[in-house]
């Protein structure tokens, strides 16, 4: 069975199901890994201390419980981010919880951090093999009394299995959370992860990850403040909760975060707005609405090192990680370029 038809009956099931059953597919039968007979070398880089083979990851949320990561990276993604996990196990919000819109080429989710919690989680961590760059991606508790403390209690025990960790802030599904997105309530988040990270003499390089339906005046803020951080990078970003270029659809109205084409336009101007910003002393990690070589190739001109995709994986299944790498090859190639790191935040 080809991935194509794999990924077309998926698209046939409801949603939710859809998911689960790919993770039980994944978990159940040995992957083949896409890139067969593709030269990435023009399209590997070496970044603080992590080899990553070409720039596509898979973005946080499809493994949630980390318990298919060594499949996905044999798949052929060059690094993936597991979680979000939260310290407790958690059901998160009521179904249904996600939506199609596939005219649209986007989702709608709503899961609110469903998550078994940090000791199913951690075990499955140690488990399996890292095949790839494997980062954590730590959420919070919806229940929490201390948001600071989630972060920390999950960093103190998955520091060890862990490539880099992501701080995410901004899911616009635990109520309250991009409410933490500003200076003085990051602060303690990574300097509790930079004290475990000295306790423990373990480097571990640390993303936020940012809405984008933050005011140019927060995220301008927020980028001069990270800026002086010890934090590896920003990934730009998670879900939108407005609904421009999906009015009409049937599921428009349904409370969550938007991702997909929808996303796309936004989330590239806000990686090239703080691009500008933080130009080449942080690590920039594109995300939104990625599905061809020409969107990849755009967010890297905007100044993204590495992207991540979620969406078009959905629709197009694992052989869109082929799709974009040789379209970006081509690209490339049309502007004489040899290696990626000369597109990097060219315009
Ligand atoms: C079903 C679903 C679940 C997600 N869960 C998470 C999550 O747990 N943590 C997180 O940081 N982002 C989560 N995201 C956001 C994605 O990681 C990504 O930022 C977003 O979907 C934009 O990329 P895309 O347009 O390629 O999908 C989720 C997205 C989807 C569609």
């Amino acid at each position: 069975v080809t991935y194509k038809c794999v990924t077309a009956i998926l698209n046939q099931l409801p949603p939710e199901i859809a998911h689960d059953l790919s993770i039980k597919l994944l978990r159940t039968f040995p992957v083949k890994n896409v890139l067969a007979n593709l030269d990435v070398s023009g399209l590997s880089q070496s970044l603080m201390g992590m080899d990553f083979i070409h720039p596509i990851g898979l973005a946080a949320g499809f493994d949630k419980q980390a318990e298919v990561f060594d499949q996905l990276g044999k798949l052929g993604f060059s690094f993936l981010e597991v979680g979000s996990v939260t310290p407790k196990p958690q059901f998160g919000n009521p179904r249904p919880r996600l939506f199609r819109l596939p005219k649209q080429q986007a989702i709608i989710n709503r899961y609110g951090f469903n998550s078994k919690g940090l000791s199913y989680f951690a075990k499955h961590l140690q488990k399996y093999q890292h095949t790839c760059v494997v980062g954590v991606n730590l959420g919070k508790n919806k229940d929490s009394v201390n948001y600071c403390d989630d972060f920390l209690q999950s960093a103190e025990v998955l520091i060890e299995n862990a490539d880099y960790f992501t701080i995410n802030l901004s899911s616009p599904n635990t109520p309250g959370l991009r409410e933490l997105q500003h200076p003085e309530a990051i602060k303690p988040v990574i300097d509790g992860i930079a004290e475990i990270s000295l306790r423990k003499e373990k480097k571990i390089p640390i993303f936020i990850k940012i809405s984008p339906d933050m005011t140019i005046k927060q995220e301008t803020t927020l980028a001069e403040f990270l800026l002086e951080q010890p934090i590896t990078g920003i990934i730009i970003s998670n879900t939108t909760v407005a609904r421009n270029g999906v009015e009409g659809s049937r599921y428009a109205n349904e409370q969550g975060g938007l991702s997909g084409q929808p996303l796309k336009t936004p989330s590239t101007e806000m990686l090239r707005r703080i691009y500008r910003i933080v130009s080449k002393r942080l690590m920039l990690i594109g995300c939104g609405g990625i599905n061809s070589g020409q969107d990849a190739y755009e967010k890297l001109r905007a100044g993204a090192d590495l992207l991540q995709i979620y969406t078009a994986f959905v629709y197009e299944g694992p052989l869109v990680i082929r799709k974009i790498l040789l379209e970006l090859k081509s690209l490339m190639a049309r502007d004489g370029v040899t290696n990626i790191r000369e597109v990097i935040g060219e315009k």
